[in-house]
């Protein structure tokens, strides 16, 4: 079956990336002689190596971009396929939560939502339009180039008096925690401080535990302020422990999981007209940075001493001439369900719930529903 050849070659292709053989990776897939245009006949894991080999080819010319600098590829990404339900789910759940969390605080001040790691606003800006409760928003990004284009959003939908109000921060959540005056920007208290699919990018584990301290710390801060019961929410994918991003990064089920599911993902934009965009630009990237030993090292020498002792390579193959450093960018640390309520749970929190939210490729979405 093409499908199991292809297997076999996306393996080759994976341990040749992890051993930092970008060139090797490409000469493989060129010695293939598929064509490389993509065709209406192609299987979809044909079309995976092909864009595998276009995206190598790109990255060798050093012309890739760290992710989410260039928003497009991200807009049309998280506008299209099982994004649309899943989104859709998000917010009115949002809007929900948002709802009955109001109910138990103070009606004299605005219901304040603080929304780390924002990015285009698909989860917030809906919500906002669903809500009757004219909030104020904080919003954190660390994104520049996204972060405007929310911004500018936030002020149209103030204008039309969906808000009361606004404050953008351009930073990233372990900036907010680190910096010891922060609290101070938010002196009047939040009722909700949400993400939804920003926590996995806190890929050290210290930052993550120091980052959910500092929300409980707001929350508790915030409770006492304002007179509210305020809640920390976060949507997360139910990932597979195997799946995620700590060595050994070549596991055979962890290949399997993460060839299988980009195949569900490539297929809802196979034929659609943004297609090239949402694969080269993002989805591609994504995958590859998932067998990135250069990121992998960053997130913590603990892991590499793991990945050591399952006697894996660490990219210690000598690089060719001029060949370039791998940078896909971004390395996130998802988690099971329960992982991600153990660690908001180790963080102090007294009382944490899951909501399930939809199914999707990657796995299911589930909201984290905590208090301080
Ligand atoms: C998958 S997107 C989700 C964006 C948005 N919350 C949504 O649901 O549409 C992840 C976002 O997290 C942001 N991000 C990346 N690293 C971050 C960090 N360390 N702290 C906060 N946000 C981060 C990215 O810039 C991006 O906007």
């Amino acid at each position: 079956m093409a499908t199991d050849s292809n297997y076999a070659s996306f393996r080759e292709i994976i341990h040749l990336y992890h051993d930092d053989d970008l060139v090797g990776a490409l000469q493989f897939l060129d010695g293939l002689n598929i064509p490389p245009d993509i065709t209406d006949e192609d299987s979809t894991s044909t079309v995976l190596l092909k864009t595998i080999r276009k995206h190598l080819r790109v990255q060798l010319q050093g012309e890739t971009l760290p992710l989410y600098m260039d928003a497009d590829p991200f807009v049309a990404f998280i506008r299209g396929g099982g994004n649309v339900p899943l989104y859709t789910s998000l917010s009115a759940t949002l809007n929900q939560l948002w709802t009955s969390i109001s109910q138990t605080s103070s009606p004299l001040q605005p219901f304040t939502v603080l929304d780390v790691g924002v990015g285009t606003g698909e989860a917030l800006l809906p919500t906002l339009r669903q809500s009757h409760l004219k909030p104020f928003i904080y919003t954190a990004e660390p994104s520049a180039a996204i972060h405007t284009t929310t911004l500018s959003q936030l002020a149209a939908l103030e204008s039309d008096g969906i808000l009361s109000g606004y404050n953008g921060i351009t930073a990233s959540a372990e900036a907010l925690s680190s910096d010891r005056h922060s609290l101070e920007q938010f002196a009047g208290g939040v009722d909700v401080v949400q993400m939804t699919f920003s926590l996995q990018y806190l890929s050290q584990h210290r930052e993550l535990t120091r980052y959910l301290k500092w929300v409980r710390e707001l929350l508790l801060q915030s409770k006492s302020t304002k007179n509210t019961n305020p809640r920390f929410i976060s949507a997360e994918f139910d990932v597979p422990s195997v799946a995620n991003d700590h060595p050994p990064l070549l596991a055979e089920q962890r290949i399997k999981y993460i060839f299988e599911s980009y195949l569900q993902g490539l297929e809802e934009y196979r034929f659609t007209p943004t297609f090239a965009a949402v694969v080269q630009g993002f989805l591609i990237p994504v995958m590859m940075s998932k067998f990135d030993t250069n990121l992998i090292e960053q997130i913590s020498d603990e892991s590499a001493d793991d990945d050591r002792q399952n006697g894996r390579k660490h990219g210690k193959r000598r690089k060719r001439d001029g060949e370039p450093k791998k940078k896909e960018g971004s390395l996130t640390r998802e988690r099971t369900k329960e992982e991600w309520v153990n660690e908001v749970q180790k963080a102090g929190f007294s009382k944490v719930e899951l909501k399930f939210i939809e199914k999707y490729w990657w796995g299911d979405c589930y909201m984290i529903i905590a208090e301080p």
